[in-house]
């Protein structure tokens, strides 16, 4: 690692489209940390198998997951892109994290509340033990530093909680082993931005999801110019104009979310976005809005297309990838072994 001992890992599903919550509350941030940091990041392949995957479905959103990285600017030579189920030390690691974790800690989870919903009985075990496989994505490589939008925030708690609990609980045989006290850092969840939680176009209330039956409520990356456009200018919002204080947005989602976008999009804070348009209307905001979204996602999207044609050059990426992460997790996987008991 390079100086200062600061590795990111953060994940994406392969469940749908990449929509603008999932570019401006991560992806973007990826791209940035690469600058100072050494960098994993990973299609979570093994996480969307929580839920119902058509086959030939996982291998095309994998596939369009990692065009996405790479065309918002993510370098797999200087950092490593790779998907998750090619590196076993996830699965061997959740393992044992499953024995770790108490029923009690994911019982508490609010995402599994939701996506399970009234039924319960029906939804898979890995949904439920999801946050496990989480944090031991992250700990297999000792990541220090994790970027989400603000969704994981909760399931980033549960992983501190097993690092420790990990720590606490095998501290004699870590100290037998001659290794370092905290043997699993207590990772920094990384929530950044003015879009940290970007919210449906069509109800403020809700988050903008790949789930959203509605593709009106979210602006996909592989949208054209024209889609994107379309969605903006029929955006839900509210008859006020824009306040020219952020406490003016207090109450009312939609404005605040268009503006949030906003300042994502061109990299201010949104105080400065309303002193730009405060006292305006929506009719004025959002075509320059509009603009700016396909400035910036146009040649994104153009990006992937050309990806998409070059399904072979993707699949080298994620192959070089994953030796590579193999090789970081191997010798931790390594210690994890001795300090459980494992032989061999
Ligand atoms: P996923 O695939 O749902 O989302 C990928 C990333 O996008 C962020 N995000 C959003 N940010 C702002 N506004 C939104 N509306 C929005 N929707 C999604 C998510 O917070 C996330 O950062 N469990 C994770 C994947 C994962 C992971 C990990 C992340 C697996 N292992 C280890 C970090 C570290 C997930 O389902 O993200």
């Amino acid at each position: 690692m390079s100086a200062g001992l600061q590795r990111v890992f953060s994940g994406v599903q392969p469940t749908g489209d990449l929509h603008l919550g999932n570019y401006l509350g991560a992806i973007k941030n990826f791209v940035t940390l690469q600058d100072t940091h050494d960098c994993i990041y990973c299609v979570v392949d093994m996480h969307a198998l929580t839920e119902w995957q058509d086959p030939a479905a996982l291998v095309a959103n994998t596939r369009e997951v990692t065009a996405g990285f790479l065309a918002s600017g993510i370098d797999p030579k200087s950092h490593i892109v790779f998907n998750q189920s090619q590196v076993s030390a996830h699965a061997e690691l959740a393992w044992i994290f499953n024995c770790v974790a108490r029923m009690g800690w994911l019982n508490r989870m609010t995402q599994f509340k939701e996506k399970a919903g009234k039924n319960r009985e029906n939804a898979s075990v890995g949904l439920f033990t999801y946050p496990n496989l989480m944090a031991a994505d992250i700990l297999a490589y000792k990541a220090t530093h994790v970027p989400v939008g603000e969704d994981q925030k909760q399931h980033l708690e549960l992983a501190r909680d097993i690092a420790q609990k990990f720590n606490n609980d095998f501290a004699s045989s870590i100290q037998a082993h001659g290794l370092a006290e905290t043997f699993f850092p207590i990772t920094e969840p990384l929530i950044t931005g003015p879009a940290t939680r970007v919210m449906s176009l069509r109800d403020g209330s809700k988050k903008m999801s790949k789930s959203d039956p509605s593709d009106m409520s979210r602006i996909n990356l592989t949208d054209d110019r024209d889609t994107i456009a379309k969605k903006i200018r029929k955006a839900k919002t509210d008859p006020l104009n824009i306040p020219s204080e952020e406490n003016g947005l207090e109450a009312r989602p939609e404005a605040d979310n268009l503006v949030g976008i906003f300042a994502a999009l061109s990299n201010q804070p949104r105080g400065e976005v309303l002193k730009q348009f405060g006292g305006k209307q929506f009719s004025e905001f959002k075509p320059a809005l509009a603009e700016l979204a396909v400035e910036v996602l146009g040649p994104i999207g153009m990006e992937m297309a050309r990806f998409a044609d070059d399904p072979g050059y993707i699949d080298g990426v994620l192959n070089n990838g994953a030796q590579r992460a193999s090789e970081i997790a191997a010798p931790i996987m390594r210690d994890v072994r001795r300090i459980v008991g494992y032989i061999g």
